[in-house]
């Protein structure tokens, strides 16, 4: 088969569409001829070398798929060769096939194409396991999602709203907060123009800054509020007045999903199957796409992602 190789850490150039050796599903695990995946940032970290692939998982980049069963291994429950599937991966998934233990396997969901479906298990499931089963997330609940146009933000804003929070988003400019506008978000704030802490008021927020963020962060929560930490594009240390988080009996919860292991994963996705699909299928939660571009053109579509235009998901599609 033939899959993208880091061949070293750098730019987006050193992803290479290369042979490399067949597949066959182990025990438990299910083999998928890959439609469609999906660039995320923990792929570029990985690209620069800062974010290694946990033992165990494939080296090569892509942390979700959509395609059909090909084969299935011993213990295998629930699917047969032929379904239609996507599947959250810890690696593996910028490849013409990928093997994936069972627990991670989701049905398409109905309303949903094939390749539509590669853009969403690595952000239900983020969004879901944080803001849902983490934060609990509740329907009379303010949520802030930092970071409203990237990925995860685009299916945050839609879930909540979904659900019937009411949603801030944040974002860099006028027409990305259009479009968290039209995804549903009640208030759309420019982190580039204002101080979020000074407009927001959140009982959850998802947070995707880390150190830059965390005491604004504690600031803009209300008291017995909840803040997740998922990612940490502003650093990873800060200092904090702890008076704040003790006067608001709030929460500081950091989270990875990609290091979990495989049946805390495969909570999470039932949950997703049985609480998200039943949105997508109707049509309240839809996958946010900005491009897709093929597989063997990953370099391409790394480069569109460093550029940070996007809105959404960039698909990488067979
Ligand atoms: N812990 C986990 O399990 C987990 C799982 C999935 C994702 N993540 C993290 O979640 C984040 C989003 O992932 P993704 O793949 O969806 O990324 P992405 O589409 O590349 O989005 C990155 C976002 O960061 C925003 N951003 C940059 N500077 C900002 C600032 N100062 N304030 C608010 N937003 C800012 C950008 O918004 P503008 O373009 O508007 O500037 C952009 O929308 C990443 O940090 C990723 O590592 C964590």
């Amino acid at each position: 088969m033939r899959a993208i190789v880091i061949s070293k850490n750098g730019a987006p150039e050193v992803l290479e569409w290369r042979e490399v050796p067949d597949l066959r599903p182990g025990r438990g695990e299910v083999l998928i001829d890959v439609a469609a995946s999906a660039v995320n940032r923990a792929d570029v970290l990985q690209r620069l070398g800062f974010y290694n692939p946990p033992p165990g998982d494939s080296e090569y980049p892509g942390l979700e798929c959509s395609g059909v069963v090909a084969e299935v291994g011993a213990d295998v429950e629930h699917f047969q060769v032929g379904d239609r599937v996507c599947a959250l991966l810890g690696g593996g998934g910028y490849a013409e096939q990928v093997t994936v233990p069972w627990q991670q396997v989701m049905p398409v969901p109905d309303n949903v194409s094939l390749t539509e479906a590669a853009a969403l298990p690595e952000v239900a499931c983020t969004v879901w396991s944080n803001v849902f089963m983490t934060a609990r997330l509740r329907r009379s609940d303010t949520l802030l999602v930092h970071g409203g146009a990237s990925g995860v933000g685009t299916m945050a804003i839609q879930l909540a709203k979904a659900f019937g929070s009411r949603v801030i988003a944040t974002a860099g400019t006028a027409e990305k907060l259009a479009r968290l506008r039209e995804l549903g978000a009640d208030e759309v704030i420019n982190y580039r123009e204002e101080d979020f802490a000074e407009k927001a008021e959140a009982d959850v927020i998802l947070d995707i800054m880390g150190a830059k963020y965390l005491s604004r962060n504690i600031k803009a929560l209300r008291t017995g509020g909840r803040l997740v930490i998922i990612g940490l594009q502003g650093g990873i240390s800060a200092e904090l007045d702890l008076r704040m988080l003790l006067n608001k009996r709030a929460a500081v919860h950091g989270t990875t999903l990609r290091s979990r292991p495989t049946d805390e994963k495969g909570v999470i996705v039932r949950g997703v199957v049985d609480n998200v699909w039943p949105l997508v299928s109707a049509g309240a939660v839809r996958p946010v796409i900005y491009a897709e571009v093929p597989l063997a053109e990953a370099a391409r579509a790394h480069e569109m992602l460093d550029s940070g235009e996007h809105v959404g998901k960039i698909l990488l599609v067979r």
